[in-house]
């Protein structure tokens, strides 16, 4: 509460009662930190890899299933009806479509993904479950923040990787939604048509603060997973250089490096 309470003095206390510029102030020192990951400074120096890029699809993917899955279940819930936008929004197909490419009709067995996911999963499930209206702060933090920074992300990545199609890439496009930036005023004015006590209010603007913070913990595990990945991709010399050249097994034993290094969990579905 004391961060909501500081990032509200932060923005200069002329912070309107609009839910949407309420929520966009409480979670703005939250919003560098975020930026200001080692992950996303790679992206912002355009240096992503497609190992980075694919670890980190595998995260969000885990993300997006449970929440549009406790999104899906909630959908007439009074404060989930009116942000309830799977036609436009949905990632959870061309996320699995984006796996599919790059990992192969059996992606579901390969999926990789540090214990921040999990706890980030694991906090989407229960306020589904126990406080729905929660799920606004979850929804704000990832959707508008991929209609924002994260189309310009989308960018980077296709000439990082140097990708000369949309394969691979679903992930940052959102056929159904023609302009983002018309798109994110609907979603902040049925944001705004929330009915919420203050309590429930307050609530949501520290749970926003959270999903950031879950965010950055996911990103900062990946970081450590690819740090480890790096440090075992030194040049074979045994017989089993053949093997262990192949991207994918340097890929396997340095997730498994760095899960064991930083005590996180691997995740096979
Ligand atoms: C390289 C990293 C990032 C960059 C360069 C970036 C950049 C931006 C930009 C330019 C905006 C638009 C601000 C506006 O329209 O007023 C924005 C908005 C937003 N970003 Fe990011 N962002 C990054 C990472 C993130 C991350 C990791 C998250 C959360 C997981 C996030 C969540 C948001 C949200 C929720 C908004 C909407 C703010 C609002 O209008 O209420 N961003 N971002």
């Amino acid at each position: 509460m004391e961060n909501v309470r500081s990032a509200r003095a932060d923005a200069g206390g002329d912070v309107g009662s609009d839910l949407s510029e309420q929520i966009k102030a409480a979670t703005k020192a939250n919003h560098v930190r975020a930026e200001n990951t080692e992950l996303m400074l790679s992206y912002q120096k355009g240096r992503i890899s497609l190992t980075q890029y694919k670890l980190l699809l595998c995260s969000l993917y885990e993300i997006y299933k449970a929440l549009e899955e406790e999104l899906d279940r909630n959908a007439a819930h009074p404060a989930v009806a009116p942000i309830y936008f799977p036609q436009e929004l949905a990632r959870v197909e061309s996320l699995e479509r984006d796996l599919q490419h790059f990992f192969g009709s059996d992606w579901r067995r390969k999926l990789i993904v540090p214990a921040a996911t999990h706890r980030y999963q694991q906090r989407l499930r229960q306020i589904g479950k126990e406080n729905p209206e929660l799920l606004v702060a979850h929804a704000y933090t990832r959707y508008l923040g991929d209609l924002s920074g994260g189309q310009v992300l989308g960018k980077i990545t296709q000439k990082s990787l140097g990708l000369s199609s949309k394969e691979g890439l679903l992930f940052f496009s959102f056929p159904g939604v023609s302009s983002p930036n018309r798109f994110k005023q609907l979603y902040r004015s049925r944001m705004n048509s929330v009915e919420l006590t203050e309590g429930q209010r307050a609530a949501v603007l520290e749970e926003a603060v959270s999903a950031f913070e879950l965010n950055i913990q996911v990103f900062d595990d990946l970081q450590k997973m690819l740090n480890a990945t790096a440090g075992t991709a030194a040049p074979p010399r045994s017989n089993a250089a053949g093997l262990l050249s192949s991207p994918i097994v340097q890929f396997a034993v340095g997730a498994c490096v760095a899960l064991a290094t930083v005590g996180m969990g691997m995740y096979v579905l």
